[in-house]
């Protein structure tokens, strides 16, 4: 008798923590129907990419790799499956342009996945080609009764809610994910205490807006205290909130339990109150530096972190400016500054002209990340002498004599692996001798 081996699955994640979180969702899913799983390109029968769409630098990256598939896919069978927010995003114009894809699947489709690739594969046996699509945004969906294939190691992501409602103009986000909903409070629950026994330290509730967090009764300072409260968990972190949800339960509940990490990123996004009213973000430059004052009174040795957006529509060098001011005065430990990019069907998009010439932002950007990386360097270099608590990762990227993890701020210190102090997991202390700012060193 024949014995049919595995069809043999690799997956390349693209995106954010909640692309990570969705592609373990996958694995799952996949694995409970008899998909094997593969690290190896090479040795896989079926590809699939989980796309992001945020900026269309995230595109340009996803359409440079699949050129690298429709390379492989000349050489030997493929089946090729196109998942995530560009999927959801550029449906009939990827549909169409890309003789690649087989299946295409969006955020909320992926228990049809296991079905949509068998029939791929048992077509390509035959010789056929077919395409399929999976690309309805549902209201519901929340994979809650899925358990996630985890990768072994020391963070569990756990996705607490799904969506956005908030629809700032210039984000695709609600448009790939579709709307808001959030996730059982048992079934989270239940998901903490199964990634403790499996020995995870620290666990990282993701939404995109996860701090509306909201389900009969439970906010996210009740949840996430809740999370916090699962034995053997050393650390539980949260991202992304949006300024607009941070009452005082919240602040209160990061200040007060011990496992909850004292690092909150909190996307500013622009300092000029037209330009914040015009990206519908709900809160004035004014209510930022407040909260930032609230959370640093109740938190003294809070680590905050922000998102900015240059040259977004209108954005006029006074605009900028302001943005620049908010970013010094702050003082904020770290920020991602990015050009803005246009994407389709959003409100921006429709409503207004992208009108800052490219040079102008990449200007903007230059600028904001200098005054950033002069502000980080002074943050970092305050814990030079100071004995830090750090959860072991991994090697660090530049030397495998050395070792990486981070302080519960969120902040990565790198040492010289000694005997002893290299098992990842672990909460080890470090004395701060040097930093830069990118990293802390420590011996
Ligand atoms: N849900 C998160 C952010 C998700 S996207 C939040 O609300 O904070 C991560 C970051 O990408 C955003 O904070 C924003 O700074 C940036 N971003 C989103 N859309 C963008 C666009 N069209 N152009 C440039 N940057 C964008
Ligand atoms: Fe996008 Fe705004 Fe929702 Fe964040 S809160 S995902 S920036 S629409
Ligand atoms: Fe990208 Fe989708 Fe995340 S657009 S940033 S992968 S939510």
């Amino acid at each position: 008798m024949m014995v049919k081996t595995l069809p043999q699955v690799h997956i390349e994640t693209f995106g954010c923590q909640m692309n990570e979180s969705d592609s373990e969702l996958v694995r799952s899913l996949l694995k409970q129907e008899g998909f094997g799983f593969t690290e190896d390109r090479e040795r896989a029968d079926v590809v699939l990419v989980n796309t992001c769409a945020i900026r269309e630098n995230a595109h340009k990256k996803i359409y440079l790799h699949l050129s690298e598939l429709r390379a492989v896919k000349k050489q030997r069978p493929l089946v090729v499956g196109v998942l995530g927010c560009m999927a959801q995003n550029l449906k009939s114009e990827l549909a169409e342009k890309e003789p690649l894809i087989d299946v295409l699947a969006g955020p909320d489709s992926y228990r049809q996945l296991p079905r949509l690739l068998t029939n791929a594969l048992d077509a390509q046996e035959q010789g056929l080609r077919q395409k399929a699509f999976a690309l309805d945004l549902s209201e519901y969906e929340t994979y809650e009764n899925i358990m996630p294939d985890r990768n072994n190691g020391v963070n569990a992501w756990i996705t607490v809610m799904r969506g956005c409602d908030n629809f700032c103009s210039f984000c695709v986000v609600p448009y790939t994910r579709g709307r808001e909903r959030s996730r059982d409070p048992e079934s989270i629950l239940l998901e903490a205490r199964d990634a403790s026994t499996r020995g995870f330290k620290q666990i990282t509730l993701l939404g995109q807006n996860v701090n509306s967090y909201c389900h009969e009764g439970w906010d996210f300072a009740k949840l996430i205290a809740a999370v916090a409260d699962t034995p053997g968990i050393d650390r539980v972190r949260f991202t992304s909130p949006h300024p607009k949800d941070f009452p005082p339960a919240l602040i209160d509940a990061i200040a007060t339990h011990p496992k909850i990490c004292k690092h909150i990123h909190l996307p500013l996004q622009a300092g000029s109150d037209r330009i914040l009213e015009l990206m519908g973000r709900t809160y004035t430059g004014a209510a930022y530096l407040a909260l930032v004052d609230r959370i640093r009174s109740r938190i003294p040795d809070i680590v905050l972190t922000t998102d900015i957006i240059c040259g977004f529509c209108s954005e006029s060098e006074e605009d900028f400016q302001t943005t620049h001011r908010i970013i010094e005065q702050t003082q904020l430990d770290s920020a991602y500054i990015f050009k803005y990019s246009e994407r389709k069907h959003t409100i921006a998009a429709r409503k207004y002209a992208d009108d800052v010439p490219d040079r102008v932002k990449g200007m903007r950007v230059a600028q904001l990340l200098e005054t950033q990386r002069r502000i980080t360097l002074e943050r970092n270099r305050r814990y030079i002498g100071k004995t830090m608590q750090v959860l072991v990762e991994r090697d660090a990227t530049r030397s495998s004599t050395q070792a990486m993890g981070k302080t519960d701020g969120n902040i990565t210190v790198v040492w010289e692996k000694g005997t002893g102090d290299f098992r990842p997991g672990t909460l080890i202390t470090k004395q701060i001798f040097d930093a830069s700012a990118a990293t802390l060193y420590g011996k």
